[in-house]
């Protein structure tokens, strides 16, 4: 599949054109391409819900309980708590989840897991939910380092000869000449330092800063000097650092618990981001433990106490709830109790069921009462016609797709009957077959030759309730 580039003289979307590119989504996975067009909630300065806005069609009350929600979120006092989305399927409840995720911005981890991610042979169903916590919690360490920043303008290394072996040859020391708006100062600097300028690439003309208690080299981007004339590019160009080389510079940085966790286990050395925060438990772990987490916790909690970090509670989200069993709920209710707790959203599209695991508790949602009992539950209700017809309208578009008179009325019509989520997919086949017969435009007749190919949920139901099997009972 190809995008279409702008240089094409034709005005005709091609039905496999990319959605437009979103600034927020692209970084994500694939996972959630079918909710490209869900920008935000789409509520007003005070909190209420247009009736269509950044993407969203209708379910005005769940909207504006959400936006609720991450007003709570962002005061910090929804930490701990649940929300519940519960509804019929294709109702909306990913995309809320979804849409709370871009209102809270990228600063704000967002982690989330389908219920049944849980189940692995390799891992511990428990462990994968404290993992998901702990990717949950954000850290935001600032810290006032003195540096050396400046914009490259030598780099030489000198070789000595290496005195343990006859042949070849070692770095003894690394020339570096740096410029600032004020000056330039030529260093000398030690062999381990000219490796990590190595590591991180630095040639001359780039901006770098070295902090000067841990040699840790960063590179900032190049310097706008040497900025080109390429539309575009994969470089960052930044200007000449102003003051003098030699400087305090203050320094933020974002982790969570889970990166730390992550690089304390692994001890690497480096210049990545956990350089700061990468020698706090020094052994050779290479598996995260409890106890590892309780030694980087009692460390973030003494920089939390001098004020050097700031924790960020984020958001996990669980998707099909229902496919936990006993003990995770269990050991959710835990979770949520322990004091660095993100905010939990859990989506679920169960009436009363059987919780997994037992033979015969049966609950609503599939929910234990006692974690029932913890959250905030938020109904997402069906959808009118109308609506069905507007969510379609704006994928069309999302999708590039054309369609003809009378198709959006028969596709709300089927999913009126069907479901939004059926409606919804029969738009792309239905725009392959236009293009199958020479229209670059979706006709009500593709719709209705779409009916004969594919069933929806209900009639394919219907038909295996009525003649036990889709041939009269005999097949399978
Ligand atoms: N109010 C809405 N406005 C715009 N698009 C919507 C709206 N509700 C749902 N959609 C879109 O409809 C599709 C189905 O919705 P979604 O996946 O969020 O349903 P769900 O409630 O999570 O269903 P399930 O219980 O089966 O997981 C998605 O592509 C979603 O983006
Ligand atoms: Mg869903």
């Amino acid at each position: 599949m190809k995008a279409s580039t702008s240089t094409s003289s034709s005005t005709t979307v091609p039905h496999n054109a990319l959605p437009p590119p979103s600034t927020t989504s692209a970084s994500r996975s694939s996972r959630i391409a079918s909710h490209s067009h869900i920008k935000g909630l789409g509520l007003t300065a005070e909190g209420k819900a247009l009736g269509e806005s950044a993407g969203f069609i209708g379910q005005t009350n769940a909207r504006e309980a959400c936006g609720v929600v991450i007003e709570l979120i962002k005061s910090r006092r929804f930490s701990g708590r649940a929300l519940l989305l519960a509804g019929a399927p294709g109702t909306g409840k990913t995309a809320l989840a979804l849409a709370i995720s871009h209102e809270l911005g990228s600063k704000v981890p967002f982690c989330p897991i389908v219920g049944s991610e849980v189940y692995s042979t390799e891992v511990k169903k428990t462990e994968v939910l404290s993992e998901t916590f702990r990717r949950a919690i954000g850290l935001r360490i600032k810290e006032t380092k003195e540096v050396f920043e400046g914009e490259v303008t030598e780099l030489t290394p000198s070789e000595a000869e290496n005195p343990l072996s006859g042949y070849g040859k070692t770095v003894s020391h690394v020339i570096v000449g740096l410029k600032t708006v004020k000056g330039t100062k030529q260093l000398r600097m030690d062999p381990n330092i000219y490796e990590a300028i190595l590591k991180e690439k630095v040639v001359v003309g780039d901006v770098v800063y070295v902090e000067e208690q841990t040699g840790a080299v960063k590179r900032v981007g190049r310097s706008d000097a040497y900025a080109s004339s390429y539309d575009l590019e994969a470089e960052t160009y930044v200007p000449l650092p102003k003051g003098e080389v030699h400087k305090r510079k203050e320094l933020v940085q974002d982790v969570t618990l889970g990166d730390l966790d992550a690089a304390n286990a692994r001890p690497q050395g480096g210049q990545d981001i956990m350089s700061v925060m990468g020698s706090l438990v020094k052994s050779g772990r290479t598996e995260v433990t409890e106890k590892l987490r309780r030694e980087v916790d009692r460390v973030v909690k003494g920089y939390v106490d001098q004020g050097v970090a700031e924790v960020v509670p984020g958001v996990v989200f669980i998707d099909e709830v229902h496919m936990l069993d006993i003990e995770c709920f269990t050991y959710l209710n835990a979770l949520l109790e322990s004091p660095m707790a993100p905010t939990v959203i859990l989506a679920t599209n169960r009436g009363n069921s059987l919780v997994r695991g037992t033979s015969d508790i049966v609950a609503p949602h599939g929910i234990p009462v006692d974690l029932l009992d913890r959250c905030l539950i938020v109904k997402t209700e069906g959808y009118t016609r109308d609506q069905i017809a507007k969510v379609l309208q704006v994928r069309a578009t999302v999708e590039g797709l054309k369609l003809g008179p009378g198709v959006l009325d028969r596709l709300a019509e089927e999913g009126e009957r069907g479901s939004l989520r059926y409606a919804l997919q029969l738009l792309t086949p239905a725009s392959i077959l236009a293009n199958l017969n020479g229209r670059t435009q979706v006709e009500v007749e593709d719709i209705g030759e779409m009916n004969e190919l594919f069933l929806d949920a209900k009639t394919s139901a219907g038909m295996i309730a009525q003649g036990g099997g889709y041939t009269g009972g005999n097949a399978f």
